[in-house]
């Protein structure tokens, strides 16, 4: 959890890592007590055979436990190689499953058959690995149970030269023959655990090193509370590329005037929601800073400066657990009464209240349309009630009239305590309300300034809107 985000776009599969890294502690656990049994039950089987005189069973049964010590050390790594196949199979195999939530875009596109093919073609290599894994197994547990075996025959005879010598009594033979087994039975289990032990803690060392790796965005060591009076933001100079993507921003330079609402507006991709990533330090910069009132944030706890910053974000996700829940995650302090107003000015108080257990409904991954997700979102910064607000694409999904009415309850919102409020979106009438637009191109701002300025500029912002009116009078 305390990584960021670059590790959470780059890695997969954390929950069966972390489920995987669990093993090995309860592995140590079991293993301590049983090899503690084992070791004392050890002592008393070869000080029996001391005790009996059957020197020569002791030093053949040494001699069987030494080579089967070392052949078990490098069957092993083996074992670990086949194992370790089955294990990246499996990961392919589930990773594959993934798609069994996409079902409706597989049925919808005709992907059933080939679906079923692929799943067919990764089944075959899971269970491959899998019979390779047992296969090798059990050779190797087969060679280690015939040497253990012709120990075990060895010392019988020589057990058998000391009772015709006149050397061991008929019990004396009973009591050899009892140790001697109880000698091999407990070092191939001891060999067993201590082997399987080894390759879960290997696999455990990966896992816990990568979850205990260094996040790349961290407080710093003097990292301070972020002090908001005004909250004006700018960004300088800032260079930024992500992990496994494109350079975004190159020296992007901006300065927004406190308190004001603000539109960002721009072609899909041109960086409007990485400016909101930035913001709130989900990726850092390569270079060039951030300031909020002065302050930058990267001196700043990263704590306080989410406590500064409500979203909605353009891709809402809610946790599968009741709508109260989802809702009041933004502010656990609030009362249930403080929750059904800001979801009256999202206006999804009514909605959730159709539900059959309103507000205590279980959310499930297609229960909300997109529209009433994004009311949901915004229902939840509301309930925050941070000084900086980050509106993207917030109405996209919602329809026009639902959109202006939570447009007219927001608006004084927006300005109220002196409040900045970011509104990133496509539909240009969701910005009417805004004091300064900034239209971005490729990561460029090309124009800042009132709509009125902006228009008069007859440059990019005026291509857009004037491209939109007239779309929208020859009817396309
Ligand atoms: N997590 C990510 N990893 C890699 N590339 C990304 C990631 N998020 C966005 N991008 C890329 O960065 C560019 C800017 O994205 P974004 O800020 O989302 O654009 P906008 O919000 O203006 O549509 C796009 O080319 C996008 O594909
Ligand atoms: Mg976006």
């Amino acid at each position: 959890m305390d990584q960021s985000c670059d590790f959470h776009d780059t890695t997969s599969g954390i929950s069966m890592m972390v489920h995987q890294a669990d093993a090995p502690a309860r592995l140590v656990g079991e293993f301590a007590i049983k090899a503690g049994l084992d070791t004392f039950e050890l002592c008393v089987a070869v000080t029996g055979l001391v005790y009996n005189g059957s020197y020569y069973a002791l030093v053949s049964q040494i001699i069987a436990v030494t080579i089967l010590m070392i052949f078990t050390r490098f069957a092993w790594s083996g074992l670990d190689l086949a194992i370790e196949g089955r294990t990246a199979a499996q990961k392919d195999m589930n990773n594959y499953l993934e798609s069994i939530h996409l079902w409706r875009t597989v049925k919808t596109f005709g992907g059933i058959d080939n679906e079923k093919n692929g799943f067919k073609k990764h089944s075959k290599r899971y269970v491959e690995t899998f019979r390779h894994a047992q296969f090798t197994e059990i050779i190797i547990s087969g060679i280690s149970s015939l040497i253990a075996d012709i120990g075990q025959l060895i010392t019988m005879s020589g057990l058998e030269v000391q009772v015709k010598e006149g050397k061991l009594s008929m019990s004396g033979l009973y009591f050899g023959v009892q140790c001697s087994e109880r000698i091999k039975l407990l070092t191939k289990s001891y060999i067993s655990r201590l082997n399987n032990l080894g390759y879960q803690l290997r696999n455990a060392e990966k896992t816990v090193g990568l979850l205990n790796s260094q996040p790349s965005v961290k407080d710093s060591p003097g990292a301070t509370a972020l002090k908001t009076h005004k909250n004006k933001i700018e960004f300088h100079k800032v260079t930024f590329k992500y992990p496994q993507g494109p350079t975004v921003f190159r020296n992007l330079s901006f300065c927004w005037p406190c308190g004001k609402i603000i539109a960002l507006v721009g072609e899909t991709g041109s960086g409007k929601s990485t400016i909101g990533s930035l913001l709130q330090r989900l990726y850092d910069p390569q270079t060039g800073h951030i300031t909020i009132d002065g302050q930058d944030i990267r001196n700043i706890k990263q704590s306080s400066l989410h406590e500064a910053i409500g979203e909605v974000p353009q891709n809402v996700e809610l946790f599968p657990n009741s709508v109260m829940y989802n809702i009041r995650y933004a502010n656990p302090s609030a009362s249930d009464d403080d929750i059904y107003k800001v979801c009256q000015i999202a206006q999804i108080h009514e909605p959730i209240t159709k539900l059959e257990r309103g507000y205590q409904t279980i959310v499930t991954p297609n229960m909300f349309s997109g529209g009433e997700k994004q009311r949901i979102a915004t229902a939840r910064m509301l309930a925050k009630n941070a000084p900086i607000w980050i509106l993207d694409e917030a109405t996209s999904a919602i329809d026009n009239i639902t959109e202006l009415k939570i447009r007219q309850r927001l608006k004084p919102l927006m300005n109220a305590r002196g409040r900045t409020t970011i509104i990133i979106a496509h539909r240009l009438s969701t910005i009417d309300c805004a004091d300064i637009i900034m239209a971005l191109r490729d990561g460029e701002v090309v124009e800042q300034g009132t709509h009125d300025e902006l228009m008069k500029l007859r440059g990019h912002y005026y291509n857009l809107r004037s491209s939109v009116t007239s779309k929208l009078e020859s009817g396309i």
